[in-house]
């Protein structure tokens, strides 16, 4: 007897976008604005490059056509309330950093804001003009030119989820505001065979 059920198709992408929940940070003409974004994915290991859907509605959209760049910082456990509220809330009239007391600096690379108090790290992106994929997909694609991560829970290449650095474990969003934590790495092994 098999476990398996229909999902609604409405669902579908729940079974694979728990990959750590990012913020995109973006800045142009003197405003700075943060969101959240659980779609993103690595697409190219040298250059380094990344794909983030960001929908044409937001105003982190709006700034990262204007700058041809933005930011990608991961939060970690203790920021779960940020990340769902700068999720929730647009910042075309308020400054969400200020508002809920988020500290960023400017990268150097590009100047976006990144975000290190609660994140386990950050990269700075150049956008790389896809017009039929930003239009069609809302998928936006960034050379990473900078990166930094805290070497608490990620040091010379490797993650490394421990309890004693929990508040920085990576979050995973499942829907509404649901989030898991990363941790109980597991080692895999070839298996034997011809
Ligand atoms: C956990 C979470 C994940 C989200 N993931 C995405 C995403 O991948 N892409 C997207 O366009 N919006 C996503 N959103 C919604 C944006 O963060 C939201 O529209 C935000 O208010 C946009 O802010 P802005 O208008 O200030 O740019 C997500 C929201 C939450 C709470």
């Amino acid at each position: 007897m098999t476990h398996f059920r229909p999902v609604a198709l409405h669902h579908a992408s729940r079974l694979v976008n728990h990959g750590p929940t990012v913020l995109v940070t973006s800045a142009a003409g003197g405003r700075r604005n943060v969101m959240a974004a659980a779609w993103s994915m690595p697409v190219e290991f040298t250059p380094p490059r990344i794909a983030v859907v960001i929908d044409k509605k937001t105003f982190t959209r709006e700034l990262v056509a204007a700058s041809g760049a933005f930011g990608l910082c991961i939060p970690g456990a203790a920021l779960r309330d940020v990340t769902f509220t700068v999720g929730s809330t647009s910042g075309r009239d308020v400054d969400k950093f200020a508002r809920f007391g988020i500290a960023s600096q400017a990268g150097p690379e590009l100047g976006m804001p990144v975000i290190e108090e609660g994140c386990s790290a950050w990269l700075e992106c150049r956008l790389i003009p896809e017009p039929h994929a930003e239009e069609a997909y809302d998928t936006c694609f960034g050379e990473v030119l900078s990166a930094a991560a805290d070497s608490r829970i990620f040091d010379t290449g490797r993650w490394s989820f421990r309890d004693d650095n929990r508040d920085l474990h990576t979050i995973h969003h499942l829907g509404a505001g649901n989030f898991v934590t990363a941790g109980n790495g597991i080692q895999a092994r070839m298996l034997p065979g011809d």
